[in-house]
């Protein structure tokens, strides 16, 4: 068993000292430096406050980042372990196939793995201008502003080929990555992924919704503006 001292970080030790050094010079210059009353009580003011941040053994624990390297294990000389072989980290077990994949085995899935609502279209929406209108454009034609500053043009979302795609192969593009586009999933989280594949579905409905599919209320105001 290693005691306190051994296993502190000899990097806030030294600054620890410092620190130190640093207020009785300051101190001592102020004490010094200042004439009369007022100088000598604004001086004693100073140190007072500058050292009562000295002792700061509760804020400044003795801590190693994940990929620091140390000796305490000896198997790796990292500061973290790794993973035990066989074993799935807590909140890592991802045993939904369509949720995480957009896939059952090999096949794209059709159909959303949750229900479809107003919010989620929001986030979808939300979350498709951060991510993805860089490069597809607001309305998912493919003329992002970096396109228009000489990025390769993804294919528009309107070509009949991505109309008739299955929604689990947009989910699969952002996961894996399509072609030159790299993989979303480390920025994305899965559910959000969802929400971003259903507002695509939006964009491309409102490409050719017909009058018919507009609910009644809201067609009626359509029909007045013309
Ligand atoms: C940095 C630019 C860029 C960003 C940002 C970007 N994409 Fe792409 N995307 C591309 C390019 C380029 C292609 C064409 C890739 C190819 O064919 O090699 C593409 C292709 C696609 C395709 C079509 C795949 C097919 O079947 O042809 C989909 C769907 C897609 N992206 C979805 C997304 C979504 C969703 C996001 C946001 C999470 C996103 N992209 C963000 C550049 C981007």
């Amino acid at each position: 068993m290693r005691n306190k001292s051994e296993i502190r970080n000899p990097k806030s030790e030294t600054r620890r000292a410092a620190g130190h050094r640093l207020v009785r010079i300051f101190g001592f210059g102020l004490l010094s430096g200042f004439r009369g009353r007022a100088g000598l009580l604004l001086a004693l003011a100073f140190t007072a406050a500058a050292a009562a941040g000295c002792r700061r053994d509760m804020f400044q624990q003795p801590y190693s980042k994940p990929l620091e390297s140390s000796d305490f294990f000896q198997d790796n000389h990292m500061a973290s372990r790794p993973l035990v072989q066989h074993t799935v980290a807590r909140g890592h077990l991802e045993a939904d196939e369509v949720f995480y994949t957009g896939k059952i085995g090999t096949n794209l899935v059709e159909t959303f793995p949750f229900p479809v609502t107003r919010e989620v279209l929001e986030r979808g929406r939300e979350r498709f201008d951060i991510y993805c209108s860089p490069c597809h454009g607001r309305t998912g034609e493919g003329n992002g502003m970096i396109v228009q500053r000489g990025f390769p043009p993804p294919p528009s979302y309107h070509i009949d080929r991505l109309r008739q795609a299955p929604v689990g192969h947009f989910f699969d593009v952002m996961t894996q990555g399509y072609g030159i586009m790299y993989s979303y999933a480390a920025r994305v989280e899965p559910a959000d992924r969802w929400a971003i594949a259903a507002y695509i579905r939006a964009l491309q409905q409102s490409r050719d919704a017909t009058l018919a599919e507009v609910p009644a209320e809201q067609r009626a105001k359509l029909e007045a503006k013309k």
